[in-house]
C-alpha cells in the first residue's frame, strides 16, 4: 500500500477530497509506472497531484486547483512556465522541424551564448541531461589525467549514473547502491565538505586522484551550505596538484548568475557542467571547460597529436527544439536581470517565513541561498532564532534527514491544500515570474498549513 499512516489525519483527508482526479490518476499510473511516478522526488503519500497546465508562477492540476509552484520544473524553470520568449521560439522551431541529424545554425548559437556567459566554457559539448553531462566530465578528466580516482563529496547530488549513485542521501560509506558495481564505487572516493583540512590533506596526499567534483553552492543548492573558502580551497589545490577542478553547475548555472556559480564567486572551475536552465524548460544539458579538456573529443586534435578520442554520441544532443529555447531562455537571462529577480523574490520568502515562524513560536527557520528557499523543521525542537538561524552550524545529518519525516509529508500536503507546491526538502525555488503578491500568498498559505499541523498536534514547541 502507497499510503503510510492510516487517515485520521484531517490534513490527508483535506488533501484527498480535493484531489480526487489525481487520486484516480494515481490508481491508474501504479498498474504501469513503478510506485507511479517517473522520478523518485516526486513521490508523495497518499499520492502526487497530476498537473495539466502551467504559467508563469503557477499551475492547475486535474481538478481543477490553482498552485503557486515552487518546484520550478525540478530547478529548471528560472524564468517560469511558458515563459512567452521560450514559447515563441520553441513554437517557431517545431514548425521547422525537431531533428535534422545534420548540423544546425541554433547549436552553435547556443553554444557560443554559453562561452560568452560562462568564465571556464572554452569549449561546448551538449548533452541530453545534466546526469550525460556529469559523466562526460569524469571522463574527460580521467583521460586527460590518466588517473583513475574521482572525489565527490557526500551530500552532493550529480545524477543517477553509476559514480554518483550512492553517497547523497543514502550510502555514505562510500558502497555502492543496489545494481552499482563495486569496483566502480572504489573508485570513488566520498569527502566532508564540512571538513576543509581532511579534504585538503586527501587531495595533497593522494597521487591517483584525476577530478573532484562538487555543487559549487552546497549539496542540493545550498540546502547543506559549505564554507566560502571551500571553493578557493579546492582551485588551488586542485591547481597545484594537477587535478581537474569540476564544478557541478547543472542547478546553479544561469540561476545564481547569468555566469553561474564561478562567474558570482569568482572561481574559475577546469570544467562545469550545465543542464536545467540552460535548455530553457525543455530536455538539454552540456559541458564546458578548457579548450584543452574539450579537445579530447575533436577528431582533428586527437588526430593531429595522435590520442584516441573519447567518443561521444546523443541521439537528442543539442536538438533544434532545445537549442531553440536555451538561446531564447539564455539571451533573456543575460539581458533581463532574471537571476536578480528570482534571488530577490526568494529573500523576501524567507524573510516573511520567518517573521511567522517568530509570531506563531514554531521553532523553524526559513534559510536559503540565491533564489532558494528551504525550511529547518527542526525534528528536535532546539531553541533558535530564525533571524539568526546559520545552516552552516546545523549538522549535515539534520538538515538533509529531515525531507524523510512524517512532518514535513504533511507540511507539503498542508501547502498543497492552501494552494502551494513544494519539494520534499522541504522547500523551492523561485522564479524571476514571481511577483510580490505571489509571495506574500505564500506566506499565507504557510500560516494556514502551520495551523493546520498544529491542530494535528504535529509542530513541536520551541524549548525554553
Ligand atoms: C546538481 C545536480 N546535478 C546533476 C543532476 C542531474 O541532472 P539530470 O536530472 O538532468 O540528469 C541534478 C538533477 O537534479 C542536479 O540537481
Amino acid at each position: 500500500m502507497m499510503e503510510a499512516a492510516a487517515t485520521n489525519s484531517p490534513i490527508v483527508t483535506a488533501y484527498r477530497q480535493k484531489t480526487a482526479g489525481s487520486n484516480k490518476l494515481a490508481a491508474r499510473a501504479r498498474e504501469v509506472l513503478p510506485s507511479g511516478i517517473v522520478h523518485d522526488a516526486r513521490r508523495l503519500d497518499p499520492y502526487e497531484i497530476y498537473v495539466t497546465h502551467a504559467f508563469g508562477s503557477r499551475k492547475w492540476d486535474v481538478d481543477g486547483n490553482e498552485y503557486l509552484d515552487y518546484y520550478g520544473g525540478h530547478g529548471a524553470l528560472l524564468l517560469g512556465h511558458s515563459h512567452p520568449v521560450v514559447v515563441e521560439a520553441v513554437t517557431r522551431q517545431l514548425e521547422c522541424g525537431t531533428h535534422y541529424a545534420a548540423c544546425h545554425e541554433l547549436e552553435i548559437e547556443w553554444g557560443e551564448l554559453i562561452k560568452s556567459m560562462v568564465p571556464c566554457a572554452e569549449r561546448v559539448r551538449f548533452t541530453s541531461s545534466g546526469t550525460e553531462a556529469n559523466l562526460m566530465a569524469f571522463r574527460l578528466a580521467r583521460a586527460y589525467t590518466g588517473k583513475s580516482k574521482l572525489v565527490r563529496f557526500g551530500g552532493h547530488f550529480h545524477g543517477w549514473q553509476d559514480h554518483a549513485a550512492f553517497g547523497y542521501d543514502s550510502h555514505f560509506d562510500g558502497s555502492p547502491s543496489p545494481g552499482v558495481l563495486k569496483e566502480i564505487a572504489d573508485n570513488v572516493l566520498l569527502a566532508s565538505a564540512d571538513d576543509v583540512e581532511a579534504t585538503s590533506k586527501l587531495l595533497e596526499e593522494r597521487d591517483d586522484i584525476g577530478a573532484v567534483i562538487l555543487e559549487p553552492t552546497g549539496a542540493s543548492f545550498g540546502l547543506q551550505p559549505i564554507a566560502p573558502t571551500l571553493l578557493e580551497t579546492l582551485r588551488s589545490i586542485t591547481f597545484k596538484r594537477g587535478i581537474v577542478l569540476i564544478f557541478d553547475e547543472v542547478v546553479t548555472g544561469f540561476r545564481v548568475a547569468p555566469g553561474g556559480a564561478q562567474s558570482y564567486y569568482g572561481v574559475t572551475p577546469d570544467i562545469a557542467t550545465f543542464a536545467k536552465v540552460v535548455a530553457g524548460g525543455l530536455p538539454g544539458a552540456a559541458v564546458t571547460g578548457k579548450k584543452a579538456l574539450l579537445d579530447l573529443l575533436d577528431f582533428d586534435v586527437a588526430a593531429a597529436k595522435g590520442f584516441e578520442k573519447i567518443s561521444h554520441h546523443g541521439t537528442f544532443n543539442a536538438n533544434p527544439a532545445s537549442a531553440a529555447a536555451g538561446v531564447a531562455a539564455l539571451t533573456f537571462i543575460r539581458d533581463n536581470g532574471a537571476c536578480e529577480t528570482a534571488s530577490r523574490q526568494a529573500a523576501k520568502l524567507r524573510g516573511l517565513l520567518n517573521q511567522i515562524f517568530s509570531e506563531l513560536g514554531v521553532p523553524w527557520a526559513a534559510y536559503g541561498l540565491h533564489s532558494a528557499v528551504y525550511v529547518y523543521t527542526n525534528p528536535d525542537g532546539d531553541a533558535l532564532d530564525p533571524r539568526t538561524f546559520d545552516a552552516l552550524k546545523y549538522p549535515v545529518a539534520r538538515l538533509r534527514g529531515m525531507k524523510k519525516g512524517e512532518l514535513v509529508r504533511k507540511l507539503r500536503l498542508a501547502l498543497l491544500i492552501n494552494g502551494v507546491d513544494v519539494s520534499s526538502k522541504p522547500g523551492g525555488l523561485t522564479s524571476c515570474a514571481h511577483t510580490d503578491a505571489d509571495i506574500e500568498q505564500t506566506a499565507e498559505a504557510f500560516r494556514r498549513a502551520l495551523k493546520m499541523l498544529r491542530d494535528e498536534g504535529e509542530l513541536k514547541q520551541a524549548a525554553a
